[in-house]
């Protein structure tokens, strides 16, 4: 008797525990990911996407344990349920831009949900784990425990790649995304390009005849940055979701900073907004000033942005009004800009 009652309740720990494991390892690797405008990215998607499926390859597991919950009346139930609503929620967002069936929800692209979704569960997901304890035993890291849970990740990573194979062979939206998962929207078509902010930024109103550009031991006017025809064909990659190839000109940042010896290069916009980057990288840094020989609009930056290639959106500084040269290293900030 004492064994029939014995085997579900340790099931049900082992798979709240790999339910964590894969929660975390699917909120890392979407993060790296996006650390990234490179080929790590697919490389840690991958990762992401595995993890993702097997949370829901142990659905029918979990579905058991919350319903034994549920049974059980007790405070915080609708927490419970609110956090389970919100991963379903990122996960099918997640699916719907992955395969392309699904890219927009309203205002909000299928992208921000799924990021959007996973981050307001945090809270929940953390409460979640401490109110509904689980007490993980030596006898559950056994070989078996371990075989077993092989099997899930195999039995998702099979999934993924077969809803990759399915994307591609029936020629969906999805098949078209470039390898951190965008989708190309308005390339060498400025008007048509998106417009996207990381997190709270309005869009500034700035008079180019007042506006100046700081740069160290020296102020520019627009007009005379009209006089830099720097040009760089560059990929503008957004975390929202999609990218967009344009050719950009302005003036280099080396340029703009001649001798000036420092670490990092830290660009600021009118909002506040900051992203240092390593010294070395000046020549390869544009102050853009005009997106397809047009001057850009508000809405990309206006006067001057910044184009910094191989780099996801959110290095892309809008609305640039100083350019400092100081001797902190470039990793000294957020990895994620914070506004
Ligand atoms: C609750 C946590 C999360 C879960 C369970 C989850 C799960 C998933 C799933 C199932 C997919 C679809 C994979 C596919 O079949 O192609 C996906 C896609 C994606 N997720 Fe997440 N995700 C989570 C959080 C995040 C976060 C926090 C980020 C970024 C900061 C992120 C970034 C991405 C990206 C970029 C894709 C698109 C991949 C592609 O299209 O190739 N995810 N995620
Ligand atoms: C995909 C992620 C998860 C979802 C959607 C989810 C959802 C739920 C729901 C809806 C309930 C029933 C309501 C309640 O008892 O409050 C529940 C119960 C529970 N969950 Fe989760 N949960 C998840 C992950 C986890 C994790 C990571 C842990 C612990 C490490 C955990 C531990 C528990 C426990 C111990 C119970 C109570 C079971 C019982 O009373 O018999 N869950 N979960």
């Amino acid at each position: 008797m004492a064994t029939i009652r014995h085997v579900p309740t340790r099931l049900g720990a082992r798979t709240n525990a790999a339910l964590l494991a894969l929660l975390a390892l699917a909120f890392l690797t979407g993060w790296l990911a996006f650390a990234f405008g490179t080929s790590p990215a697919r490389t840690s998607l991958i990762a992401h996407a595995t993890s993702g499926v097997a949370i829901l390859v142990l659905l029918p597991w979990k579905s058991m344990i919350a319903r034994r919950g549920l049974g059980r009346p007790r405070p915080g139930r609708w927490a419970s349920i609110a956090f389970g609503v919100l991963v379903m929620v990122s996960i099918v967002a997640g699916l719907g831009h992955s395969t392309g069936l699904v890219l927009w929800w309203g205002p909000f692209s299928s992208m921000e949900v799924h990021v959007g979704a996973a981050l307001i569960a945090i809270p929940l997901a953390i409460w979640h784990v401490v109110a509904r304890r689980i007490r993980v035993r030596a006898t559950d890291f056994s070989r078996r425990t371990f075989l077993k849970g092989g099997l899930a990740v195999g039995l998702a990573a099979a999934a993924y790649g077969g809803t990759e194979i399915v994307v591609r062979a029936s020629s969906l939206p999805g098949a078209a995304r470039r390898f951190t998962g965008s989708y190309e929207a308005g390339s060498f078509n400025p008007p048509a390009m998106p417009v996207s902010s990381w997190m709270f930024d309005a869009i500034p109103s700035l008079d180019p005849e007042r506006w100046k550009l700081r740069t160290p031991g020296k102020e520019w006017s627009y007009s005379e940055l009209m006089g830099f025809d720097d040009r760089l064909t560059a990929t503008l990659d957004c975390t929202g979701g999609f990218y967009s190839v344009q050719e950009w000109s302005g003036a280099r940042l080396d340029r703009l900073l001649g001798s000036t010896h420092g670490e990092s290069i830290r660009v600021v916009s009118s909002s506040g907004y900051d992203r240092r980057f390593p010294v070395s990288e000046a020549s390869g840094l544009l102050l853009a000033i005009r997106c397809g020989d047009h001057a850009l609009d508000a809405g990309h930056g206006f006067p001057a942005r910044l184009v910094a290639p191989d780099r996801r959106g959110y290095w892309w500084v809008k609305w640039v009004v100083a350019i400092d040269v100081d001797d902190l290293p470039y990793w000294w900030q957020s990895p994620f800009p914070l506004q």
